[in-house]
Formats: structure tokens, sequence, C-alpha cells
């Protein structure tokens, strides 16, 4: 895939109409509905910005969460959840709806730039062609949760166009929604010229960089809790990386691939010969990989449970690893020591547990002590360097969960491809 795309630099917006598609999908309360972390409004800050100086209108626009689209399949979706057709209502469709509405992000956006942002009560609905239409340069508007219109997720020509038609340019900074091929993320590229925003581009010239032509040696970090979900990414690496170290709950099907005893540990039996056979390859390729040694083990998956260390592959029924062990700490650390690029995608173990992320923390802290250009995939690895306090420390933390694991995998991103080559 090409990665060398146009971006609003190479493109003249003053006085047009940008419609831009943010990655908003931010996490919120639960009860308040309250936006807990603004960091994805933040990182699209400098696109927005760069875009209203230079006299653009600019028309915003995002998912938030997974609303249903449609009420029948709203009813659908909740008669499979066990509930009774007959006791849903529309009203509690809705309800469902409002909960993901991009207000609350409007607010927050508001705040965060200094001025007003206009909130459309819909996507292409006549609220937002009006507001679209009477958009001035230097204003910004926010059109409402792409995904209540059934025809996104679908990438449905016909919705493209209806957003494609409020604007004149659009510009992608959704580097989250990118392995989407949605209308808003993809399709509307078909009808507008199509470039990247900053955020954009800073992933793909860093990840993308570290993947076409890495300062070696290459040494990439494979944790989280299933091999079967890091496959893709295991298989494209094999082919770049010099070193691939594995942590986290997938160490246990390697180990128990190889004969160990895993205990009561995450186990996935049906990928055991994939595991084999990753070794195999790797000593083929002459890619070292190296796998724990030891490991701290549980007498139950708990904050408080009692635990120890134990010999890879020795782990005792009724116990179950939940943490890579010192020597293996020491192992994986030394091995980042030297590291020209170093990519880390998924926790060394629980590290929500403080008496089980002490792997996944001595990774992290061995990280920001390299010289090496450090990238962390998005989800839950950027989050552990951010709770344990590492994140400023890091050359690059994704913002895309799916999108950056897709990337490492070497898959073609909808949301890339369809931009503009530079
Ligand atoms: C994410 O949170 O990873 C992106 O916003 C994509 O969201 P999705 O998985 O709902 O498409």
């Amino acid at each position: 895939m090409n990665y060398n795309k146009k971006t609003v630099k190479d493109i003249d917006v003053k006085g047009k109409k940008v419609l831009l598609r943010c990655d908003f999908n931010v996490p919120q309360d639960k009860a308040t509905g309250a936006i807990t972390d603004d960091k994805r409004i933040r990182a699209a800050l400098p696109t927005i910005q760069y875009l209203l100086d230079q006299g653009a209108a600019v028309i915003a626009c995002s998912h938030l969460g997974k609303p249903v689209a449609t009420f029948d399949s709203y009813v659908k979706k909740q008669a499979e959840k066990g509930k009774d057709p007959a006791s849903i209502t529309e009203e509690e469709w809705k309800k469902s709806l409002k909960k993901l509405s991009l207000a609350p992000v409007a607010v927050r956006l508001s705040e965060l730039l200094g001025k007003d942002v206009i909130m459309a009560a819909d996507v292409v609905g006549d609220d937002a062609k009006a507001k679209a239409a009477a958009l001035q340069p230097g204003q910004i508007m926010l059109l409402e949760n792409t995904r209540f219109e059934k025809g996104e997720t679908k990438n449905d020509p016909a919705l493209a166009k209806a957003m494609a038609d409020m604007a004149e340019v659009y510009v992608s900074d959704a580097f989250g929604a990118v392995h989407r091929a949605h209308a808003s993320t993809a399709g509307v590229a078909d009808y507008l010229p199509a470039v990247s925003g900053f955020l954009i581009q800073k992933e793909l010239e860093i990840i993308g960089g570290a993947l076409a032509n890495p300062k070696r040696p290459l040494v990439a970090i494979l944790g989280g809790s299933k091999v079967s979900s890091k496959i893709g990414v295991i298989n494209n690496l094999l082919e770049i990386a010099d070193t691939i170290i594995i942590g986290g709950g997938m160490a246990y099907t390697f180990s128990a691939a190889q004969g160990g005893k895993v205990g009561d540990s995450l186990l996935e039996a049906d990928w055991q010969d994939y595991a084999n056979d990753m070794v195999k390859k790797a000593a083929e390729k002459g890619v070292k990989l190296l796998l724990p040694v030891d490991t701290v083990v549980a007498n139950a998956f708990a904050a408080d449970a009692e635990s120890k260390v134990v010999k890879n592959g020795e782990i005792p029924d009724g116990w179950q690893g939940l943490d890579i062990g010192p020597e293996t700490i020491k192992l994986y650390c030394d091995a980042v020591k030297d590291a020209g690029t170093v990519i880390w995608n998924g926790p060394m173990g629980v590290f929500e547990f403080p008496a089980f992320a002490k792997g996944t923390e001595a990774v992290a802290e061995a990280l920001s002590q390299t010289s090496a250009i450090t990238i962390i995939g998005g989800g839950d690895s950027a989050a552990a360097v951010q709770q344990l306090g590492y994140a400023d420390k890091m050359t690059h933390i994704s913002t895309g969960g799916g999108a950056s694991l897709e990337f490492m995998e070497g898959k073609e991103l909808p949301g890339v491809a369809c931009l503009l080559d530079a």
C-alpha cells in the first residue's frame, strides 16, 4: 500500500467547505455520558485549527460507538440478547441513539478551540444541509453521529454522495477508523478530492516508516491475551522484524504447544499448531523469537490473588499465569536495549492488577530508556503506557486500536487507500 498521500498542505482550502472525518469515538461515563478521555478530540485539533486558519469552513464528522441505525435492527439485536421483541419500544431505541449523540463532543471541541462549534441534528438531513450551506469560512460545525445513518457501515454510495454534496474537499484525520470501509471514511472520497490531515500523516509516516524501512534492529513486542487475534501481526512481522518477543496470555499457547504445563492459564488449544509453525518459521527466517522463561502465577484471576514465580511450562494445576517473571523481564529488557526501532502491541500481563503489572511496567520503562524509535500500538498497550506514566517518553503512541493492528498486519487500509497519492 502506498502511504505517501497528499495532505491538507497540498490542497487549497481557502474559502472552501471541507468535510473533515475525525475519530471522535471517545470513551464516556456510562451513567452521566461525560467524556472520560478527550485525547482523540485533542488529536484532531492541529488539522482543525490549520483548516480554520486557512479560511476553510469545516464540516466535521465522526462515528461514536455502535448505534443501531434502524428500529427493526434494534429489535432484532435485543431479541438476540434474549429480550422479548414485543416489549421493545421505539422510545427505548431512540434513547439508545441519544446516548451516542456527538453533542457532548461538540461542547468539548468548542472549549478546546475557544470558539463555537455548530451542532447539526442529523448527518445528511435538512438541519445538517441548511447549517452546512450557511457555514462561513473560519466556522466549524459537527454533523451528528455518522452511524445514525444505516448506509454508513455499508458504505452506501448514496450516503457518501449526500455527505460529499455539502462540501468541496474531503480531509480525513480519523486514523482510528481508517480500517473501516464506511461511507464517511472511504466512500465519500469517490466524490471529492481527498487528502489526509496531520494526524493520519504522522501515523503513516511513523508506523509506515517502521514497517517499510525500519531503523534496525527492529524488535516487535507482542502481548495480549489471544494468539488468534495477533496472527496477522505475527505473520507480517516475521517478514520484517529482527526479533519478536512474545508475552501476555498468548505466551501460554506457545508454551503448551511445546509440551509445557500451563495449569489454568489462558490457552487457545486450537492454535497450538499455529504457534509451533511460527516458532519454526522464525527459525527458518533467522528471526529471533523470544518466549517467556518464567512466569508469575496466581491461584485466581483477582487483584489480591496469592502469587508466586514458576518456570515457564511448569505451572501447577489450579494456578494461572498472569504476568511474565523476573528472568523474562531481564531477557526482554536486554533485547530492546540496542534496538533501532521497537514496535509494541499488547501488554505483558494483567497490568490492570498492580501485582501483575510488573512485566508491562518493566518493558515500558526499558522502552523509555532506549534511544530506539518506540512505537506503541493503540488500544491496551497505549492504555498501559499511559496508566503507568510513560506516555511522554515514547516516540509515538498510535491513536488507532483496530486500525494500528491492521496496519501492522500489512493490510490495506480503506481510509488511507482512498486518499490522493502524493
Ligand atoms: C476505535 O475506537 O478503534 C475506532 O474509533 C473504530 O471504532 P469501531 O471499532 O467501532 O469501528
